[in-house]
């Protein structure tokens, strides 16, 4: 019997490389999944280009029309609710989202971050890597939970950080690699691999001890 098609909904406030990856990899790999809708604060995402181009709803909510976050989550969860999705996928979403909007898709919302989670949450990661000295950087995709850039982490994948590296050179080199961890974290959701309990991810039933390290992996597995 085949298995029920994995239901995304992509949220998004701007360019949407992170979307155009996806939305590639779905179409040329066997990944059992479709993206429902995209959602964006901002009128002018490119992503929302990228998304009507490939025949997927793409949605605007303006921000600026709600007195507080609250009112703008819950317009969201309105909107979204009714693609049943089994998970959301935050591609750029520049948006800090609510307790309430967390706890409603817990176990359901992921993240990719430009940095080696736990370092550098938040903004300007790739100057901060810079400035900090570090050797790798890279990118993480991870659950959301009610701490900004803080729920478990998934997977990761580095890239080095070498001498000549700018924030925009490193920028460049780690947005090559989150077009390929974030295609290859959803489809381990297609295939049914990962499962969040409590802040406990369990990977084809095991739980996971720390996040998968993509570059470690010979190209060959496929994971
Ligand atoms: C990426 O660097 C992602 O890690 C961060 O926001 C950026 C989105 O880029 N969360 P794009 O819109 O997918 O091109």
């Amino acid at each position: 019997m085949p298995k029920e098609t994995l239901s995304i909904v992509v949220l998004i406030s701007g360019s949407g490389s992170n979307l155009q990856a996806l939305i590639d990899a779905l179409a040329a790999q066997s990944i059992n999944a479709e993206i429902k809708a995209v959602l964006s604060n901002k009128a002018d995402a490119f992503g929302l280009e990228r998304a009507r181009k490939a025949g997927i709803p793409g949605l605007f909510i303006d921000h600026t029309a709600f007195s507080d976050r609250l009112g703008f989550d819950q317009a969201m969860i309105n909107t979204i609710d009714p693609y049943h999705p089994d998970i959301i996928v935050l591609a750029g979403f520049m948006r800090i989202l609510s307790n309430e909007f967390v706890d409603h898709y817990a176990g359901r919302l992921i993240n990719i971050h430009p940095s080696l989670l736990p370092d550098f949450k938040g903004l300007n990661t790739h100057q901060r890597a810079l400035d900090a000295g570090h050797k790798k950087h890279g990118a993480s995709v991870h659950f959301v939970s009610n701490e900004l850039d803080g729920g478990p982490v998934i997977a990761q994948i580095e890239v080095p950080v070498e001498e000549h590296d700018t924030a925009e050179t490193l920028r460049l080199k780690v947005i090559k690699q989150e077009h390929i961890i974030y295609p290859r974290v959803i489809q381990w959701f297609a295939e049914h691999r990962l499962r969040l309990q409590g802040q406990h991810i369990y990977f084809d039933h095991k739980l996971l001890e720390k996040p998968l390290l993509l570059n470690s992996l010979p190209a060959s597995q496929t994971v």
